[in-house]
């Protein structure tokens, strides 16, 4: 596509009207026409050239996401994509699957970070062998032992028995729960601020206990800048999976595996903050190479229970669609009261993940649910409880009930809600009977009145 300028394009217009004028003017209309039709082919072709390096421009840009993973001479990318995963953890739906991260260090010595899952390893072996090109690894580096990223240890120390593992003494204290090794393996226990030299490059180690397990170390490389960050950072989904929108998927991740450890991730960040960090590597997702200034604000906020978000969300179960015409009616005077973002979720039917994630992304939630078995519907206590394992916090909620004869859910939700830290429970409690009526209509419109 190259010499396509516009200065030539201008010119060349230019040369066709000049003639065009030429021919009016000397009536020699048969070549006249003939150079209009020129003149149009000329134009089309402009405009497919022009269609064309706009769908370049669009394969190069997708093209340098999926490389971004060789973004060094010296760190290779050799983790695995698993598109056959049914439940990530098993309990998260993947409908994009998941990538296991691994790298290696190349170097005088070589490195060998994290492992995949055992489903993995022979792809993952190969991927190895492919970055070692006929070399051996002196070290293998445990970020984290959970078994999505440590099913290839055995098969590792089975081929290359000579190499050492690096990892926390914690790690160290747990690998035996997962697998035997042979008691000659040899093992390197490293902690907070050790360094591991491999040449030019080396480790420094960094303690990230609880992200988002006991064991989980961080290493930042000190030559070229590189934090390898275990689960943080990570996000569902293969690694080129929705290359223009990491925080979908890394939001609803982050809320769900590591939202419990919001103080840990905060005291390992502001570890973080004082390094010079031009990379990072998860363990999942891809490869953060520019504008780490984004993921990080993320992830400074998740963790520190902020809502992301002005908006509400309103998180119903309904069981004949008495509860569900509520929340449907309240989300639409929500809307109207000019809420600025209102999202409607019915609990049975969603993905759970997903509706936690959005709790924690918007600043205030109402929740809807019938009674049942004189107490709370299943679905709704499962939803409440979950968020409280989660420390869902610094947050306002309304309640809305539904109950025929002997309404109890708001009580039952009111009791779970009071035991969040920084929640304010709406004044305004909702009571439908059956269906809505024209008095819990307009205790909606109180409720409305709190809420917006
Ligand atoms: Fe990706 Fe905590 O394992």
């Amino acid at each position: 596509m190259k010499g396509w300028k516009l200065s030539d394009d201008v010119f060349l217009i230019m040369v066709s009207v000049a003639a065009g004028i030429y021919l009016f003017v000397s009536r020699d209309m048969l070549d006249f026409y003939a150079l209009l039709i020129i003149f149009f082919i000329y134009l089309l072709l402009c405009l497919i050239v022009f269609l064309l390096k706009k769908r370049i421009k669009r394969i190069e840009k997708k093209y340098r996401e999926r490389t971004m993973k060789n973004f060094s001479e010296n760190i290779k990318y050799i983790g695995v994509d698993d598109r056959d995963l049914d439940l990530f953890e098993g309990q998260y739906v993947v409908p994009e699957g998941m990538a296991y991260n691994s790298y290696v260090i190349v170097d005088e010595k070589i490195a060998v970070t994290d492992t995949v899952d055992v489903h993995k390893v022979n792809e993952w072996l190969a991927n190895l062998d492919a970055a070692l090109a006929g070399r051996k690894p002196d070290y293998l580096v445990i970020h984290h032992l959970e078994p999505d990223h440590a099913g290839g240890i055995a098969d590792f120390v089975a081929k290359y028995p000579e190499a050492t593992l690096v990892s926390s003494a914690k790690a160290f204290a747990l690998l035996p729960q997962f697998m035997a090794l042979p008691e000659t393996v040899k093992k390197q226990t490293v902690k907070e601020g050790d360094t591991l030299s491999l040449g030019a490059h080396t480790l420094q180690f960094i303690g990230a206990p609880m992200v988002h397990w006991p064991e989980v170390l961080f290493s930042y490389e000190q030559s070229e800048k590189v934090l390898f960050a275990a689960d943080a950072f990570g996000k569902f989904g293969v690694y080129d999976a929705d290359p223009d929108d990491w925080a979908c998927e890394a939001r609803r991740y982050y809320f769900n595996i590591v939202g419990k450890y919001g103080n840990q991730v905060q005291a390992v960040l502001k570890k973080a903050a004082a390094l010079d960090i031009k990379t990072i590597c998860p363990l999942h997702g891809p490869v953060l190479t520019e504008n780490l200034g984004y993921y990080i604000d993320k992830y400074n906020t998740w963790s520190s229970y902020a809502p992301e978000d002005k908006g509400v969300l309103v998180a119903f179960a309904s069981i004949y669609g008495g509860t569900k015409k509520a929340a449907e009616k309240l989300a639409e005077k929500l809307t109207a009261a000019g809420v600025e973002k209102v999202v409607v979720s019915d609990l049975a039917r969603s993905d759970m993940a997903e509706v936690i994630e959005d709790a924690f992304r918007y600043d205030r939630m109402v929740v809807a649910a019938p009674t049942y078995d004189a107490g709370l519907f299943p679905v709704m206590e499962d939803f409440l409880n979950h968020l409280k394992a989660k420390n869902y916090s610094n947050r306002k909620v309304g309640v809305v009930e539904n109950g025929t004869w002997a309404p109890m859910a708001a009580k039952k939700m009111t009791e779970i809600l009071a035991t969040l830290k920084n929640v304010t429970i709406a004044e305004t409690v909702v009571t439908v009977k059956s269906t809505l009526s024209v008095e819990s209509e307009a205790a909606l419109d109180k409720l409305v009145a709190e809420m917006a």
